[in-house]
This record gives structure tokens, sequence and C-alpha cells, in this order.
């Protein structure tokens, strides 16, 4: 009787978030939110496409085919591709002008970049395919342009050869304001009438204290002007910018990407050796370099001061997604998720937030500097799966679910005012329930 409650419960979940995704899909590839988000976010497309795997094949094709339309001839996939219709959103596609000559023609994009998870969406696409030649025919499409873009990342993006990937903003990393990002940030100097060159429009739909501050949200312009002056040449933006990160969750989203092209290369014939080189030293410079035996987590690194940014989010844990601890490390991370500071809304909820709330700069409602997020619930619950804390894994699926059923598809939660906030009707929230709800 209660399973068939429960399945009756999830049925109603999936038909809500397919309606979410309905309003917000855009002919070739699916908004974020219309409001808040109007155009298309590389990170966000690959969430989206695992939420389509499930049940609609032709949106999927889309939404890669749409978002690879926007990458560049040196392999770069931009974190935005422009949608003419919308002109409310700010950074608009003019901001970043003029573009490299290595940008596509024809179509407007931001100049930097966010994960790889387009590549863990195309294989989510395969894996759940129903018409396997077909899917298999687009395989063969997707995998020199995904290869193509990793490849960037290890060219381009790799200044001391360290097999880690490093991020010049914050928004590359898709964590905006999470606190590990704040000090670097603050020590860069910004001329003090930035604020007044521009309009800030996030703060329109969405109340102010569940944004960016001020402070740090000119700091981000700040950086992409910088960029634009060195006419976005990647080893000149890499040279001269303030902010150089190897992003603990970036560089753990490359090795799950990395596996995943293994897997889309063997499919369609390729010869992947150079993947496997580049997931086999990425997973050892993240022991290398971001783990830290004392706190038993996972860190990003600051390479401009040569340390590790001791800020204990939620990213910390995302190596386990990509496979990348052993058991006894695995097991130290296990003990902190399942720690108090973790624990968010009501006692009974296991979601985790995105930064623990015993740390002094955690806000309940503001970003990415506590709420619950979906889309890094989803990493922890497939992480602890793999490791298999299996009981735990499920815990964090359902509360995650709960959250949802309850308040909403909303962009994130607080986890001490138990309220949805951010944008309404978000798209990977509602890609991911299904993702969670057919798992
Ligand atoms: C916010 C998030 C970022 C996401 C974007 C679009 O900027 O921080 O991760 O890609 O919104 O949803």
């Amino acid at each position: 009787m209660h399973d068939e409650k429960h399945e009756k419960a999830l049925i109603v979940l999936i038909r809500r978030a397919r309606d979410v995704l309905k309003a917000n899909w855009q002919g070739n590839y699916t908004a974020p939110s219309v409001k808040q988000y109007p155009h298309q976010w590389s990170w966000d497309s690959g969430f989206i496409t695992i939420g389509y795997s499930y049940f609609d094949e032709m949106r999927a094709k889309k939404e890669l085919s749409s978002l690879l339309k926007a990458q560049w001839t040196n392999g770069m996939v931009p974190h935005i591709r422009y949608n003419p219709r919308y002109e409310h959103y700010f950074p608009d596609a003019s901001f970043w002008h003029p573009l490299p000559d290595c940008a596509p023609e024809g179509v407007n994009t931001s100049c930097i970049t966010q994960p790889p998870l387009a590549t863990i969406g195309a294989f989510y696409f395969y894996i759940n395919a129903v018409d396997m030649e077909e899917a298999k025919r687009f395989l063969k499409h997707l995998y020199p342009r995904l290869l193509g873009f990793h490849r960037f990342l290890y060219k381009e993006r790799d200044p001391d050869g360290k097999d880690l990937v490093a991020i010049v903003h914050p928004w590359e990393s898709g964590m905006d304001d999470s606190p590990a990002w704040k000090d670097i940030l603050m020590q860069i100097d910004i001329p003090s009438g930035i604020a007044d060159s521009y309009r800030r429009q996030d703060t329109l739909n969405v109340p102010a204290e569940e944004r960016p501050e001020d402070e740090i949200y000119f700091r981000y312009i700040y950086l992409a002007e910088l960029f634009k002056k060195e006419g976005y040449r990647q080893h000149r933006v890499v040279r001269r910018s303030p902010f150089l990160v190897y992003d603990v969750l970036f560089n753990s989203l490359l090795c799950r990407a990395n596996e995943c092209l293994i897997e889309i290369g063997r499919i369609v014939g390729e010869d992947t050796a150079e993947l496997k080189e580049y997931l086999a030293a990425t997973r050892r410079a993240i022991e290398k370099w971001l783990w830290n035996e004392e706190a038993g987590l996972y860190f990003s690194y600051d390479a401009r001061s040569n340390a590790q940014i001791e800020k204990p989010s939620v990213a910390s844990f995302s190596p386990l997604f990509a496979g990348v601890p052993g058991y006894e490390q695995a097991e130290r991370l296990y003990a902190y998720i399942d720690g108090v500071c973790q624990c968010s809304l009501e006692e009974s909820n296991s979601a985790v937030p995105s930064y623990p709330r015993c740390e002094e700069d955690f806000r309940s409602d503001r970003y990415w500097m506590g709420p619950v997020w979906a889309n890094m619930n989803w990493i922890v619950y497939e992480g602890l799966k793999r490791y298999g804390y299996h009981h735990k894994a499920l815990d964090i699926k359902e509360s995650m679910l709960k959250l949802i059923s309850r308040y909403g598809f909303y962009e994130y939660f607080d986890p001490i005012k138990n309220k949805g906030c951010g944008a309404k009707d978000f798209s990977w929230t509602a890609a991911l329930t299904i993702a969670m709800c057919c798992d």
C-alpha cells in the first residue's frame, strides 16, 4: 500500500517536472528559467540532457546540438549561448564584444567556459536511448566536438603542467559565489566607477539578499572586462587573471566526463588512449594537490598563492562522483557528509547544503553560500552510490525529492527557513528530479 502511494507520488512529480521543462523549452534548447536565465547555459544543458534522456531523445539531441553550435574553433564551449530574442539579461551578448576570430559566426556567446557536463549528458543520452543505432550515429557526430573541448581544457588551461584544469572566473565553476572564492576576489582592486557603469538585472526577479553582494558581483564584471582587453586569448587570460583556481568540482566533473568520453569513443570505434591518459593523470593530480589529509576533504587550490583554499563546500565531495578517492578517503568524506553540520531543513532531511551551516560565512538563503541545490545533491548521490553507500545515497535522494515536491522546482532551497529560493521552475531541478525518480 505504502509502495503504491509512493509510486503514485513519483509519477505526479515526474509529470510536474516535465511540465517545467516544457515551459522552459525554446525550440532548440531549454532556458534554465525564462525570467531569470533565458539563454542557454553550458553545464545546465548537460544536466537538462540527463533529464531528457529518460523520456525525450529528440530534445536531448537538440539541446546538445544547440550548445555545440556555440563551440569556438579552439574547442572551448562557452558558458552561455545567447538567444537574440531576449534582451533583459545582464551581461548581455554585446557585453562580451568584440568576440575573437575563433568564436563561431552568427552565434553570440560568452567568452568563458563551464564544466564539461555536455559529455556526461551525451553519455546518459546513449545509455537511455531506445533507438540505439540512431543514438550511435549521434554520438559519432558528437565525439570529435566533445574531444575538442576536453583538448582545449588540457591544452589551454593547464598552465603549470599539473594535469589539473584551471578556471579563470568564478562563473566557470558554476558555483558563482561560493565562499571559497571570496578571499581571492576581495584582494582584487577594482576601479571605483565600475558599479555605475552597469545595471544589475539579476536582482529584479529574485530578492537581492539571495544573490551575490555588489562587492563580489562587480569583481565578476571586472574579470570579464580584463579578459576582453586580452582579446580572450587563452594564454594571456591565464597569465593575467588574478583569479586562477584548480577547482575541485570542475576537475572532478572533468574526470567523470573523461570516463564518459572514453565510453563514447569505444562505442563509436575511436582510439581513446589520449583520454585514458587525461583521466589517470587528473585523478592522480586531484589526489596530489587537492586532498587535505588533516581535514579529510578535497579542496580547490589557488594557483596564484600556491595554496589550498580550505573551505569545505559541497564541491569537496565531488571526487566521489569521478571515482577519485580510495576507500579510506571515501570513508572520511562519508563521515563528513553524514556529520551534524551538514544536516539541513527539518532534522529528518538529509539533503546536503552547498556550504555547511557550522561555518562562519554560511548564509542560508544566499545563492551558493549555503542553500541546497538539486544538481549538487545529484552529484553527491551518484558519488555515494559509486562507493557503495547506498543507504545514505537513498536518504539524500529522498530528502531532495521531498523538498522539491513540497516547495516546488526552485533553483535552490534555504536550509534554515524552509523555503524555495532564487528562480522558480528551474530546469535542472526538474531534469534531475526525473533522473532521480527514474533511477
Ligand atoms: C547561475 C548559477 C550557474 C548556472 C546559471 C544558469 O549563474 O550559478 O551555475 O549555470 O545560473 O542557471
